[in-house]
């Protein structure tokens, strides 16, 4: 994980990397750090914790002058989070200086062979490793920055975007890419360099996204130059327009992203069918389905991978796949997957769902099962990320940025896209109606507005996370759909406020939970009237009858569950299959009030990043 920013051109460097990283705290925050060029020296600051620390300590300690400079934000691999582990770090000259996000997984054995060359290092990371290996190169082989880089980079294994300069050629900064992102912003005379385009939005809508295994050098005055690190063949650049903007990246008035981002997903979920649901018409557009139908309707099985929230959207997909278009449907977790030697054949469909777009053992996954011939079609909200680049066809969820690291609109919209491709195949192999598509399709469209109704629940939630804010652990049970909304709640409440919780489906709470159950366990249960409804209903007594608490999340009007449970939340009715787009709405508000009434960190948990980009 991590984030890297750096800047060469006409404007101060230091406000646009602290900005810049500010915005890439998503990818880790243990420790950042700053290196700054003012004409004659690189002026460096790093600090153990938040950027906020690192502003405070730059500010008091080092000139802030300067046209170039990079910086770091850390999710610590080798070495703890200290000063000292911090990037950027320098060489042994002092001359070069190094941002890096990835692992470099041979360090040892090149640090060895630098040590018994007379190399000293002050840190444990592998990151000093690889920038004195570099000054290694630059000097025995007499050669250019770039050059010495390409060269270094041939001799390590592992993952890698990297920003170097030297402090006697100036005028550049050379990156490079292997497994972790990196994008370059084209300016008028000026290039940002980061982890995604958020630090550099403001300046630029053009981006260059380097591919794996490609380096550029930006030069002041020059166009970009690209190349291919293993055989040094130029690569050309392909400049994207972004359509991203600032706005999108801010807080708008919400105490925290999260609050902002669940509050979004009535837009988030329309902008992710809008221009694909074409109700009065009766179709679904997907250009990415379209063009490949015979691979998913000839497909022996449709496999899915991801991770964490992802995968939760993926267990709901198996639900609406299997159900609608009556295709056979696994859903693995890519970590897995990628290691488990999987039957995968050129009849399979894989389909890799990912918010970032970036997740590594996803991006493995998605490797692996093309090697076997799979065909592979992504889901992912970052436009141009990695998994969008790498799979053969895919659809974006068009979430907007998510910067909360709980993850939330990207959950509702990727189970939208999901149902739109389920259903556009059920349509195509004739498993569903012409009526009862269309009923899908207006229901569809009705989702938007039934989850602004399920959010005005908001108030009554704050009253009940009052009531087991300081519960130690928590119980969320689900049938059917239902089921992995249960997981993804369970996840919630874990990630941004430390409370042990457990997902279940409602009737595996006999083969092991029910025994935790006692006067102090609260349990929120999912029973929405349509979905075994009297089965879960069921499942509450039994929990009542042993003096559990009950949270129930419940269809407007219901009254048998009214009279079971301690408290009972509304949402909308609507078709089965839909409801997880309703019933997730009130879970992800109680995990956040909580955490909020323990003071925790909301945006940005402990031990957790965003994108996680290392296996
Ligand atoms: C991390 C994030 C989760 C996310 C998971 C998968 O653990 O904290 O919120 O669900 O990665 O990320 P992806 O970007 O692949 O959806």
């Amino acid at each position: 994980m991590c984030g890297i920013v750096g800047y060469i051109g006409h404007r101060d460097a230091y406000p646009i990397i602290i900005k810049g990283l500010q915005r890439l705290e998503y990818r880790g925050y243990d420790s950042a750090g700053v290196a700054l060029y003012d004409g004659t020296d690189i002026n460096l600051a790093k600090t153990k914790g938040k950027v906020e620390e690192l502003k405070g300590k730059a500010e008091s300690s080092i000139s802030l002058n300067g046209n170039l400079g990079i910086g770091h934000t850390r999710w610590a691999t080798h070495g703890v989070p200290n000063d000292v582990n911090s990037h950027p770090h320098y060489s042994n000259s002092g001359n070069l200086v190094i941002i890096h996000n990835g692992i470099i997984e041979n360090y040892e054995s090149i640090k060895k062979e630098l040590i018994k060359r007379g190399y000293s290092f002050s840190s444990d990371t592998d990151t000093e490793v690889l920038v004195n290996l570099i000054e290694e190169v630059q000097k025995t082989e007499d050669v250019k920055l770039g050059k010495a880089v390409q060269i270094a980079l041939n001799q390590v294994v592992g993952a890698y975007a990297i920003a170097v300069f030297d402090r006697k050629k100036p005028d550049e900064i050379v990156v490079a890419k292997l497994g972790s992102p990196l994008a370059i912003g084209v300016g008028d005379d000026e290039f940002f360099i980061a982890s995604d385009a958020s630090p550099f939005i403001e300046f630029t809508n053009n981006a260059v996204y380097l591919e794996d295994e490609e380096m550029a050098i930006v030069r002041l005055g020059k166009e970009i130059k690209l190349r291919k690190i293993k055989d040094d063949a130029i690569a050309y650049p392909n400049i994207m327009e972004l359509q991203m903007n600032l706005e999108e990246i801010e807080k708008g008035g919400y105490d925290h992203f999260m609050l902002k981002e669940i509050y979004e997903q009535p837009r988030a979920i329309l902008d992710t069918y809008r221009g694909r649901l074409l109700a009065d018409k009766g179709i679904i557009k997907m250009a990415g389905i379209d063009q490949h139908l015979e691979k998913f309707t000839n497909a022996n099985r449709i496999v899915i991978v991801a991770c964490g929230t992802s995968w939760h959207a993926g267990l709901v997909a198996e639900y609406i796949f299997e159900n609608l278009a009556r295709i056979p449907v696994e859903v693995e977790y890519a970590s897995e997957f990628r290691y488990r030697n999987p039957v995968i054949t050129d009849k399979d469909v894989l389909i890799a769902i990912s918010q970032s777009g970036e997740t590594a053992d996803t991006l493995a996954a998605i490797k692996l099962a093309k090697e076997k011939g799979a065909f592979v079609f992504g889901v992912c909200n970052v436009v141009g990320s990695s998994i969008a680049r790498e799979t053969h066809a895919g659809a974006y969820t068009h979430a907007g940025p998510e910067i909360g690291v709980a993850s939330t609109k990207a959950f509702t919209t990727q189970i939208t896209v999901l149902t739109l491709i389920a259903l556009k195949l059920a349509k195509e192999k004739g498993k569903l109606s012409k009526t009862e598509f269309h009923e899908y399709l207006s229901e569809l469209e009705n989702i938007p507005g039934k989850v602004e109704k399920a959010l005005e629940s908001n108030p009554l939630i704050e009253i009940i996370a009052d009531v087991y804010k300081d519960s130690t652990n928590c119980l969320y049970l689900g049938r059917g759909y239902n089921f992995p909304v249960a997981l993804e709640g369970a996840l919630k409440l874990k990630e941004i406020s430390y409370i042990h919780a457990e997902g279940y489906p409602a009737a595996e709470m006999k083969h092991g939970p029910i025994a935790l159950i006692d006067e102090q366990m609260p349990v929120i249960v999912i029973a929405t009237k349509k979905g075994h409804y009297e089965k879960v209903v069921s499942n509450i007594q039994e929990i009542k009858s042993r003096s559990g608490k009950i949270i129930a999340i419940v269809t407007e009007g219901d009254k048998q569950v009214k009279d079971l449970a301690d408290h009972v939340v509304e949402v909308p009715e609507t078709i089965e299959s839909l409801t997880p787009l309703l019933t997730t709405i009130p879970l992800q508000l109680l995990s956040y009030h909580i955490a909020v009434m323990r003071d925790c960190n909301v945006d940005q948990p402990r031990n957790l990043a965003k994108s996680v980009t290392v296996e």
